[in-house]
């Protein structure tokens, strides 16, 4: 969703900014905007669409000359995707501008009486409350200003600011939306998420929520939210520029869904150590753990869905899966007894944070399994485990999803063991297992390499079903909203079981079903429902281990995965359904790193 970036330094700011929101595009926008701060003149250029008009608009910057200035992208939440709305907003005396991430939930009320005291708004949007409520508290002192004016809003917010009486200062606060400030030489910046900076810098500032900076090219300094000066330090970042860009890949999403061996190998490898798993963040006594609940969102949430049957399987631990939208408001029973396991690629979802915070009130203890470092996510747990799996970028979670998935059947292995609930054999072989699941994951690649072939066959259709049972039914759920998402094709995911139970009545001649078969003790039983929808005229791609050889007999198209032992096995079966949706969506020519009315990061409820 909304990304901000800002810079200060010797050299013109407007190319740096432009760059850094092409960076923060992923996230997902729908107008973009860049204020520079220019002797003692605030300039400002505002677009619908994007980047890409931007930098016409401005001439790539040059348009827009001066050493500091502010950048935004916008996700429309309050009022329409328009010039007018899109962010810098400027106050009516023209002394501040404001980019911001965020929801201000009280603005109508703070728009209400601005109005009544002459302030003239331009924009529906909740952040033009910011910018003139900065002039009205405004006497000659910004840190005091932005101080009382974050006293008076509620919500979330990343704010970036400019001010006329400030010429090379760039201004920043935060509460519960990320804020990241990169240290260069000579130079300094902000930005949403640390992509915005790689190419600049990998030394960061995490500002926490209620902290204020002022940061000029020599200078960065932090402020805790009673006004006192604090010294943070650095951190540094471990994503290089090349995992940030495609690296020749026609797209982000086929590069992600390329690089999952090396990722889930990092997720991995250094977890296990002299043949044993090593998870040293975890550290919790398990046989107090009653019951295990999962939340998270999107694909996350399938992530959740396909380890709980591993984590059943192994520990015999009760495992409930929620949507953290639905998990936040339906007063769950949770006590100390309960393990929250939160997974998250971006650890910023709002809904999950906030489904999060209400459990821990309750008592449960929370085990974040996150990509990004530092998120807030990460910050709010008890325990975390880093997935490792470098930045994402397209929007469609690939490399996200797997090395979320790897991580819980760490969890599930460790646990198992630690519990007792398995023997030492066991033990050893599904180590052995665990680690063969990145050669596995590129032999799962290489076997699909025809995929494209495969797809001409789908891609013409408006809707479509994946069933499946189990672990199989979980991996449907994440095939069709891969689907969805990029294709735009309608995608039904359906236990295998069900389907006679209602949906069957939508099946006719050439509807497209992806079988999935590779939950070996329920196979035969999917086998069943694939002639069920045959007889009614379905085509049926089915996704089976390659030594599969009834299938042949019975589906249309087959795509295979190396044998596996089925409590992992979602984890390979996941990688044709990814390259299915990526071949549909490419021969139906949608943009599919950026989806149409998606966000990467959703920030707001
Ligand atoms: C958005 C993304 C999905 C992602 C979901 C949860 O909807 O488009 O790909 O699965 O958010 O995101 P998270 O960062 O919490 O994993």
């Amino acid at each position: 969703m909304c990304g901000i970036v800002g810079f200060t330094g010797s050299e013109n700011a407007a190319p740096i900014i432009l760059g850094g929101l092409e960076k923060l595009e992923y996230r997902g926008y729908d107008s973009a905007g860049i204020a520079v701060l220019n002797e003692g003149k605030i300039n400002i250029t505002k677009v619908t669409g994007r980047i890409a008009v931007l930098n016409e608009k401005t001439e790539n910057g040059a348009l827009l000359p001066g050493t500091a200035a502010i950048g935004h992208t916008r996700w429309a939440t309050h009022g329409a995707p328009t010039d007018t709305n899109a962010h810098p907003h400027k106050s009516n005396n023209g002394k501040f501008a404001v980019v911001h991430n965020g929801i201000i939930e009280n603005y109508l009320e703070l728009k209400s009486s601005l109005t009544e005291k002459g302030y003239y708004f331009e924009s529906e949007t909740d952040t033009e409350v910011v910018v003139h409520l900065l002039e009205m508290y405004y006497n000659g002192d910004i840190k005091k200003c932005v101080r009382k004016v974050a006293s008076k809003l509620k919500g979330s917010y990343a704010l970036g600011i400019l001010c006329t009486d400030e010429p090379g200062k760039i201004f920043a606060t935060k509460l519960s939306s990320p804020l990241i400030i990169g240290i260069g030489a000579g130079e300094n910046y902000f930005a949403s998420d640390v992509t915005a900076l790689v190419n600049h810098t990998q030394n960061v500032i995490y500002l926490e929520d209620g902290e204020y900076a002022e940061i000029s090219p020599y200078e960065i300094k932090t402020f805790d939210c009673t006004g006192a000066e604090i010294k943070k330090a650095p951190s540094r970042i471990d994503w290089d520029i090349q995992a940030a860009e495609k690296g020749g890949y026609e797209h982000f999403m086929l590069k992600e869904i390329m690089e999952q061996p090396r990722a889930v190998k990092s997720a991995i490898t250094p977890r296990i150590k002299d043949e044993k798993i090593v998870l040293e963040d975890l550290n919790l006594d398990l046989s107090k753990v009653r019951n295990i609940l999962i939340t998270a969102c999107g694909s996350a949430y399938y992530a959740g869905c396909a380890g709980k049957y591993t984590i059943e399987k192994l520990c015999r631990i009760p495992v409930q899966v929620e949507l953290a939208s639905e998990l936040r408001y339906s007063d769950p029973i949770i006590d100390e007894s309960t393990l929250l396991i939160v997974l998250s690629q971006s650890g910023e979802t709002a809904d999950t944070i906030a489904a999060m915070k209400e459990c821990s009130k309750r008592g449960a203890k929370t085990l974040a399994i996150v990509n990004v470092v530092g998120s807030t996510i990460a910050k709010l747990a008890d325990f975390i485990l880093y997935t490792h799996a470098g930045p994402e970028i397209a929007v469609a979670t690939t490399k996200g999803y797997t090395t979320q998935l790897t991580l819980l059947y760490l969890f599930a292995v460790y646990a198992a063991n630690n519990l007792g609930k398995i023997t030492q054999d066991e033990y050893k072989n599904l180590i052995n297992e665990l680690a063969s699941i990145p050669k596995l994951l590129q032999n799962t690649i290489d076997m699909n390499s025809k995929i494209g072939n495969t797809a001409k066959r789908y891609f013409n259709t408006d809707s479509m079903f994946f069933i499946g049972r189990n672990t199989d039914y979980a991996l449907a759920l994440e095939g069709a909203l891969k689907m969805k998402e990029i294709s735009y094709i309608h995608a039904e995911s359906y236990a295998a079981g069900e389907l006679k139970h209602g949906t069957i009545a939508l099946i006719s001649e050439g509807t497209p079903v992806i079988a999935l078969l590779c939950n070996e003790d329920i196979t035969e039983k999917t086998m069943s429902n694939i002639l069920e929808v045959k007889s009614r005229g379905a085509r049926v791609l089915a996704v089976c281990f390659n030594d599969n050889k009834k299938i042949t007999m019975l589906a249309n198209d087959i795509i295979s995965v190396p044998r596996f032992n089925s409590i992992f096995s979602p984890i390979l079966e996941i990688v044709p359904l990814q390259l299915l949706a990526y071949y549909v969506a490419k021969l139906n020519g949608c943009d599919i790193d950026k989806p149409k009315n998606l966000a990467k990061s959703v920030t707001v409820e």
